[in-house]
């Protein structure tokens, strides 16, 4: 068996708090100006407390069914991209099953960084594809906001909350469907993007505790120039790989870090920049929520028409890369 494999439904959520960059010139030295012309962010949103990351893709998924028209107990597969989980064990999205009451779901974690909603999105697509699953909800969640370093002014402006998800299934006659996928992963540049502590190589103790070191660490310049050659290539290769030119495709939903990165994508890929998708002045950079808000977001404001061919692309820690043409 091999179906062609739809997106039915899209959904997204970030929690109510907003923190400008004025706000954070309150906590660091830096500025607005410095911020908007280094990243293009503008404010991100900030989880409470007693909001995890779950929580936050559990809503993020209840919308996505609800535009499917699928009830959660008939879901056959959650799974979670998140670098941000609310335990080490089990995986985040067992709590979101329950919240969503999927009884019958499989679920499971995939850890990938930014890439991550793209990973998941070819993991469930070809779990479909093959027969094994009739439907899934695929998402990415992130509370990055409790794994940065709040002292360290060059990456806590950077990142943000947020989750966004979607919902796969076989796709019927005359429906778009996931035409091509792109995964890749370079483990040899590991040390420019990480959470040091908090895992087996390095557990947080009572002598450690003060050095921060659950918390994102990023040599930010070399991350730049890996993401925008990964992206590029990547992009390129599932453009090609569904028989079409970079003039054929209607929008480009690109990963939402950094607006010089995503210039510099557009550029390489010769598409205008009315043809890419932003939202990182809002949100910053949600890791892998930051794809799937963006597909709701560009979904929800009409920027997709039925037939559109569109691009996404994500790069991230590992180093990871991904990419997905779509038919709408
Ligand atoms: N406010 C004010 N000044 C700052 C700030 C700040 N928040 N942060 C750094 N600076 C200063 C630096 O100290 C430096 O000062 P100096 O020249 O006196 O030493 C100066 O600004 C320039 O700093 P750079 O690091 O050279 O700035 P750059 O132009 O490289 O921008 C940035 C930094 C925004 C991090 C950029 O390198 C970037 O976006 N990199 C890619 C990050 C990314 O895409 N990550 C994606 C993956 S994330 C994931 O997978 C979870």
């Amino acid at each position: 068996m091999n179906h062609a494999v739809t997106i039915a439904g899209t959904g997204s959520y970030v929690p109510e708090r907003i923190m400008t960059n004025d706000d954070l010139s309150k906590i660091v030295d830096t500025n607005d100006e410095w911020i908007v012309t280094r990243t293009g962010i503008k404010e991100r949103r900030i989880a409470a407390e007693g909001e995890h990351t779950s929580h936050l893709g559990a809503k993020a998924a209840e919308r996505a069914l609800e535009q499917a028209g699928l009830a959660a107990e008939d879901v056959d597969l959650i799974i979670v991209a998140t670098i941000t989980p609310d335990t080490l064990t089990p995986a985040t999205a067992c709590y979101v099953q329950e919240y969503l009451g999927a009884k019958k779901a499989v679920a499971f974690d995939i850890s990938a960084a930014c890439s991550g909603f793209l990973y998941v999105m070819k993991i469930a697509k070809n779990l479909i594809q093959t027969g094994a699953f009739k439907n899934a909800v695929i998402i990415g969640a992130e509370k990055l906001s409790n794994f940065i370093n709040w002292e360290d002014r060059t990456t806590c402006v950077l990142f943000g909350d947020g989750a966004g998800a979607a919902v796969l299934r076989r796709a019927e006659e005359g429906e778009g469907s996931i035409l091509a996928t792109d995964i890749g992963t370079d483990g040899g540049q590991t040390h420019l993007l990480n959470i040091p502590g908090g895992g087996s190589a390095c557990p947080i103790t009572i002598d450690n505790a003060s050095e921060r070191l659950a918390t994102l660490a990023m040599l930010g310049k070399e991350v730049f120039k890996h993401a925008v050659r990964r992206m590029k290539d990547s992009a390129n290769e599932v453009i090609e790989r569904a028989g079409l030119a970079a003039e054929d495709i209607a929008l480009v939903i690109p990963h939402q870090a950094n607006l010089r990165i995503i210039d510099a994508i557009a550029d390489r890929l010769t598409v205008p920049n009315d043809r890419v998708f932003v939202n990182l002045h809002k949100y910053g950079n949600t890791s892998a929520a930051a794809i799937a808000i963006a597909l709701d977001e560009a979904n929800r404001e009409g920027r997709l028409k039925r037939g559109d061919k569109f691009v996404m692309v994500a790069f991230g820690a590992g180093l990871t890369w991904a990419a997905a043409t779509i038919e709408w």
